[in-house]
């Protein structure tokens, strides 16, 4: 059972309830003492890194001649609903600027046809392989093009997954900062190749979906965190993304430290534009602004789908027609506007939109081929919206290469698998087999039914197809007899020979869509498997004595109550394959290839084994408070610290071959020093007129024939002049604490994108030889992480993922030579009072390990002796 909140239905509660207690909004408590969001003025102006100068060049041009009203018509949503796609922007067609379209989501085209229903990022993150992460990224970027969208709403790295019941969790690569960033940068690199604008998201610490919106009773919750943790945990991911010249930053529902993403000067204008040097645009997250003069002071640049957040669809905004006011009264200064549509354009521009790009040819609101333009209008013209193009090209290749190399094999008792071609099989579990309503019965997959290829909500896809487990057996003709039901069977003939194979699964995603009493996070199911599917394994297991499980799952579940039973012998965590769950497994099943994924993040004994402020945050008055009290101990980082070993480690996977890992060798390259030497200063930035224009720049063009509920930038002419009139009153706008209007010369931890260059400086490259010494073919995951050098003062995690590499496929005795490397960055930590990344003992022995998990290592490497020691 599945519940979406309808538009109309929240629509009608809220303006009921607007009119009886708007008061209460405005309830805020204090963040707890210690974590703050201070304020930072004003927004820096974008285009002073040399590798956007050309595209600032050009997008200054175009703004220097562009109206109010124009400027304004860009930064906006033209409201929800009012397009084909999830967000559309307003034009500004007399200087050449088309809508720009805006759409979900990070593992495929949402609510389209003829698209690649890709395995998403958890599966990914799971392959621990760069190239499957480019590879799949310029496929997406494909069919985004394909489509005719100008952005594409991915990759999401935030949440980063610190808790486990999360609903998102699966959006994105795993519970660690380093994988989650080469998974992001590595996506945003593929998609950008094909001129789509990436979009990273969301910024930030959104880790539980309950309570993440404003609404009339109480504000968003607060993720309150440390300056360090946001450095070293949540911030890293979104400071790769940008490195790699990402278009666009989607901010976080949620507040930090107190103050809302959407309007949080900290985060924006200090951290995202001057510290990381963000040269792109920052979009809210769908309604998540709350205001209009705070928010683009703080540096937001786009408002999405343009509405109020509070009572959409009534064609009332924050922006738009009042962003226009704004500016004629002086509130929002000219110059903060100006960067606003430069920003936008310099990214349209960095990706080469002004040539030849296609325009939108789906409807996200409907499959029909014709509907209403603007389905949020009352009245509205219909004609053609979906013309059904194929983007699908050969993506399923690429798609079925995540599917198959992100499965990770858990357990193996006596080489059970492979599995011989002429196995008996058994198959249990609804799992295993598409939905009997249909592939997409569920809008938004907003249901737990048949196999399990993704979680719900925004980041999810239609699938065009679902090659289901069922369908791989068929395929390969194996000998299996299908028992489609979640209870054990009395019909099943138990034989001494038979293999049984059980499906069990676990699911979540975003809150606006409730399944089988599960608010998006898994407050209902927990970490079990859904449909009783532990009961499932241990009546099967009872019975049979050999038995398999394969997992389809958005993360973490508890196994305790059968994994340690004798008959089972196998586990197979497959993830979310996407539309690509059947032929994948088969092959690992029946040994065409060994597994070689690995867990993006811990699986637990029980949840006693998480720190007590990974508990879902429950409901409360005012606004919901969640403290990070753990810090930098998230996921392995806490249980190692803790000395609490978990089911099975970050990392972990078994392949059907064994590899060795020697030869090893480090050598120095960038001398380090404590401090990493001082920024360049910015570059020059677009200059432009700031005096307030004519308020005729705002007036409705004559004779324009509106759409009700549209959202348009124009005033009447009434409004316009009594804006420019108020402009020389008194009055001033109460500008926050901490204003001010002199761009400033931007932090020491800046200076590029991504922050000061030479936190990339490779300090250390680790070469390693990689043996195949079993007699399978099969690959190997190098994964390096560090150790800092004892007796420092900072308290540091024992060890850190920092780099990874996956060998080819290697036959039986082959080799290859992996090289990997750590960064000044990686053998840093945050100083709070430096503000600064700090080398905490620059002669001290860093140990760097490297194995196949973070619980097993084959040999360490130490950078003051400069040897590696295998053992
Ligand atoms: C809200 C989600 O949080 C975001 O990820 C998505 O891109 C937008 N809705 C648009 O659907």
């Amino acid at each position: 059972m599945s519940t979406i909140h309808s538009f109309s239905s929240l629509i009608l509660l809220l303006s009921f309830s607007l009119s009886t207690s708007a008061a209460v909004v405005d309830r805020r408590d204090p963040v707890p003492a210690g974590y703050v969001a201070p304020p930072y003025y004003p927004s820096p102006h974008g285009g002073w890194t040399v590798d956007w100068s050309e595209s600032y060049r050009k997008a200054s041009l175009l703004v220097s001649n562009m109206t109010l009203a124009e400027k304004t018509n860009i930064t906006s949503g033209s409201g929800i609903f009012m397009g084909r796609c999830v967000g559309n922007t307003g034009s500004a067609l007399r200087v050449g600027i088309p809508q720009l379209c805006l759409q979900d989501g990070p593992l495929g085209i949402r609510n389209t046809d003829h698209n690649t229903a890709f395995p998403p990022g958890i599966t990914v993150g799971a392959t621990f392989d760069k190239s499957l992460m480019l590879a799949r990224g310029v496929a997406l970027g494909e069919e985004f093009r394909g489509k005719g969208i100008n952005v594409h709403l991915g990759p999401s790295v935030g949440p980063l997954g610190r808790r486990a019941r999360a609903g998102r969790n699966w959006e994105g690569f795993g519970a660690d900062p380093v994988l989650q960033a080469f998974g992001g940068a590595l996506t945003i690199e593929g998609v950008q190749s094909q001129g789509v604008i990436a979009t990273i998201k969301h910024l930030v610490a959104n880790e539980q979906e309950q309570y993440r919106m404003t609404n009339l009773f109480q504000p968003e919750i607060s993720s309150n965190l440390d300056d360090r943790t946001m450095h070293e945990l949540y911030l890293w991911p979104f400071a790769e993304g940008v490195r790699s010249g990402v278009g666009s930053v989607m901010i976080a529902y949620n507040a930090v430290n107190g103050s809302a993403c959407s309007q949080n000067s900290y985060l924006m204008n200090n951290l995202l534009k001057d510290e990381l040097g963000f040269q792109g645009f920052v979009m809210s997250d769908w309604l998540a602004q709350i205001t209009g003069v705070p928010s683009a002071l703080a540096g937001l640049d786009m408002s999405m789908p343009g509405d109020i957040n509070q009572v959409p669809l009534f064609g009332n905004s924050y922006w738009m027609y009042e962003l226009s006011r704004s500016v004629l009264n002086g509130s929002v200064p000219v110059d903060r506007l100006n960067d606003m549509a430069t920003r936008i354009l310099a990214a349209w521009f960095q990706l080469g939109q002004d040539q030849n790009y296609p325009a939108p040819n789906f409807d996200t609101n409907t499959q029909d081929a014709n509907g209403p333009l603007y389905p949020g209008a009352l009245f509205s013209p219909s004609g053609v919206v979906n013309e059904f193009v194929d983007v699908q090209g050969n993506h399923a290749e690429v798609a079925r290469a995540v599917a198959r190399d992100g499965i990770t094999l858990l357990k193996n008792t006596n080489a059970t698998l492979p599995l011989s071609k002429n196995a008996t099989l058994k198959v249990f579990g609804t799992d295993a087999e598409k939905n009997p309503d249909g592939i997409n019965a569920c809008a938004d997959q907003g249901c737990n039914k048949g196999t399990l290829g993704m979680g719900w909500g925004s980041g999810s896809a239609r699938y065009p197809y679902l090659d289901s487990p069922i369908d791989g057996l068929k395929a390969r003709g194996a000998n299996y007899k299908f028992f489609n039901t979640d209870s054990f069977p009395s019909n099943s003939n138990p034989a001494p020979g038979d293999v049984a194979l059980i499906f069990i699964n676990a699911d979540s995603g975003e809150n606006y869509i409730t399944v089988d009493g599960n608010p998006g996070d898994r407050t209902n199911a927990g970490l079990n498997a859904w449909h009783s599917g532990d009961k499932l394994v241990q009546n099967v297991a009872a019975k049979y004595s050999n038995v398999i499980v394969i997992i389809h799952t958005v993360g973490p579940i508890l196994m305790e109550s059968w994994i340690d039973l004798p008959s089972v012998k196998a586990v197979l965590n497959a993830h979310l394959p996407g539309q690509e769950a059947g032929e994948t497994l088969m092959q690992v099943l029946f040994g065409d290839v060994s597994p070689s994924g690995h867990l993006p993040y811990t699986i637990p004994v029980s949840e006693d084994q998480y720190p007590g402020s990974f508990d879902l945050i429950g409901f409360k008055l005012g606004q919901p408070q969640d403290t990070f009290t753990e810090g930098l101990y998230i996921d392995y980082r806490h249980f190692n610290k803790q000395n609490i070993k978990p089911r099975f480690a970050f990392g972990h996977g078994l392949s059907y071959t064994t590899f060795s890992f020697s030869n090893a060798s480090i050598s120095s390259v960038t001398p380090l020093t404590s401090l990493p030497p001082a920024r360049a200063a910015k570059g020059p930035t677009p200059q432009y007129n700031t005096t307030i224009p004519p308020a005729s720049e705002a007036y409705w063009p004559a004779n324009f024939n509106r759409i009700w509920r549209y959202l348009y930038s124009w005033l009447d002419k009434n409004d316009a002049d009594n804006a420019a009139k108020a402009a020389n009153s008194s009055t001033k706008y109460p500008y926050p604490a901490g204003y001010s209007t002199e761009q400033k010369p931007g932090p020491a931890a800046g200076g590029a994108q991504g922050g000061n260059p030479a936190l990339f400086d490779v300090a250390y490259n680790i070469a390693v030889t990689v043996t195949n010494t079993g007699n399978m073919s099969g690959k190997a995951v190098a994964q390096l992480y560090v150790q800092f050098p004892t007796g420092i003062t900072y308290d540091t995690p024992i060890v850190q993922l920092r780099d990874f590499e996956k060998t080819d496929t290697l036959a039986p005795g082959a080799a290859q030579t992996l090289n990997l490397r750590v960064t000044r960055k990686d053998l840093s930590v945050w100083d709070v009072v430096q503000q600064n990344w700090v080398i905490p003992a620059v002669n001290g022995d860093y140990g760097i390990w490297i194995g196949e998990a973070s619980d097993s290592f084959s040999l360490r490497c130490g950078t003051s002796t400069k040897s590696c020691v295998v053992g």
